[in-house]
């Protein structure tokens, strides 16, 4: 009944009509006809004053403060929104908005923790589905040696250079992951020096000439580029980084292709281009390529030995050389990775 603001306005008005007008019956000149009007006009004056401060300032305030509770208290965040009216002098207000941001404010951490524990648990079914996959056929060959194929010396070599390629695999595999969890916790730090971009991506497409030359694919850089490009940035690093999109370049374009890397040089920095004409990557994979483990076709790549992580490991590579990298690709006409690196100006 009190928290009703209605009747306490009632009440409160009705008191200070009574002692108004109580204390004015008090004067003889004050006729009946105006202690009637005063306590009239002090009883709805009041009550209207009263009503008015208790509801806006206090009553409505306070329920707002209760449906947040329940809110909170049913776990029902998503419908909490943080008031967005500036600071109000109303302290029932200030706290029903600081409650309100805290709410928001938990309500994200939830979602940071609910997506982390996502993240945990499909990066350990990734990691053990990875791991089975030549784990299996290793075991298997073993196993079929054992169990008297050994003595078929032609078998025996077969079986046992299967089992150890499937242990070299293994091998990447866990090699790739170890790079980039060290990179992650900070344990492999860049060890930047000045070098030759060119340089480095000839040495590159040293690696590859066979690869490129059996599916008769060219790899070339743009322009000629006679004199040398000097950058910033650790060299072994930047290696790995043009050796996993080279390889990916050659790897997802049909034969008698292009592959083409470009330099373009401003005041203090270097855009590296690698681009071909492969199959291209689909609009809804593009963001994913570069996550752990994700494969566009899956089953083909796989087939191919890749692991899945080259591009985890570029990006990570790229992010603690303080840049990132782009993609822009079309089906069926080819993809441009690109990332840039600090220029040194030839002396
Ligand atoms: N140049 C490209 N053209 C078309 N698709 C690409 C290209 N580069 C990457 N992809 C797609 O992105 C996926 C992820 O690439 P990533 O290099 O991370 O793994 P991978 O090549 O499958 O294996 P790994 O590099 O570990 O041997 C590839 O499986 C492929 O589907
Ligand atoms: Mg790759």
């Amino acid at each position: 009944m009190f928290l009703n603001p209605r009747a306490l306005a009632l009440l409160l008005a009705l008191s200070i009509s009574v002692i108004t007008t109580s204390f004015l019956s008090l004067i003889p000149e004050v006729n009946g006809v105006s202690l009637i009007i005063t306590a009239l006009l002090s009883f709805s004056s009041g009550y209207l004053l009263i009503y008015v401060i208790l509801e806006f300032l206090f009553f409505k305030e306070i329920r707002k403060l209760y449906s947040a509770l329940n809110k909170i208290r049913g776990k029902d965040y998503t419908s909490i929104e943080i008031e967005k009216e500036k600071k109000s002098l109303n302290p029932f207000k200030k706290i029903n908005q600081e409650m309100l941001a805290f709410a928001a404010r938990k309500q994200g951490e939830i979602e940071e923790l609910k997506k982390a524990e996502a993240f945990r648990q499909h990066f350990i079914a990734d990691v053990s589905h990875e791991l089975k996959t030549p784990i299996f056929a290793a075991q298997g060959f073993v196993h079929t040696l054992l169990d008297g194929a050994v003595k078929d010396k032609n078998v025996r070599m077969k079986f046992l250079k299967k089992a150890a390629k499937s242990l070299d695999g293994l091998d990447i595999l866990v090699h790739d992951l170890l790079t980039i969890s060290q990179m992650e916790t900070g344990a492999i730090k860049m060890h930047s020096e000045d070098f030759d971009i060119i340089d480095l991506t000839h040495e590159v497409f040293d690696q590859f000439d066979n690869k490129a030359d059996k599916k008769e694919i060219i790899l070339k850089l743009a322009e000629p580029y006679d004199a040398p490009l000097l950058v910033h940035a650790d060299s072994q690093r930047i290696y790995q980084v043009m050796l996993n999109l080279i390889s990916n370049a050659i790897n997802y374009t049909k034969e008698s292709g292009l592959v083409e890397v470009a330099f373009i040089p401003d005041e203090n920095e270097v855009t590296i281009i690698v681009k071909d004409n492969g199959r291209g990557i689909p609009a809804k994979d593009i963001t994913r390529i570069f996550e752990r483990f994700y494969r566009v076709e899956k089953s083909r790549s796989r087939g191919k030995g890749g692991t899945g992580l080259g591009l985890a490991i570029v990006k990570h590579i790229l992010e603690l050389h303080g840049t990132k990298v782009k993609v822009k690709s079309k089906v069926k006409q080819g993809s441009a990775f690109s990332f840039k690196l600090q220029r040194v100006k030839n002396v």
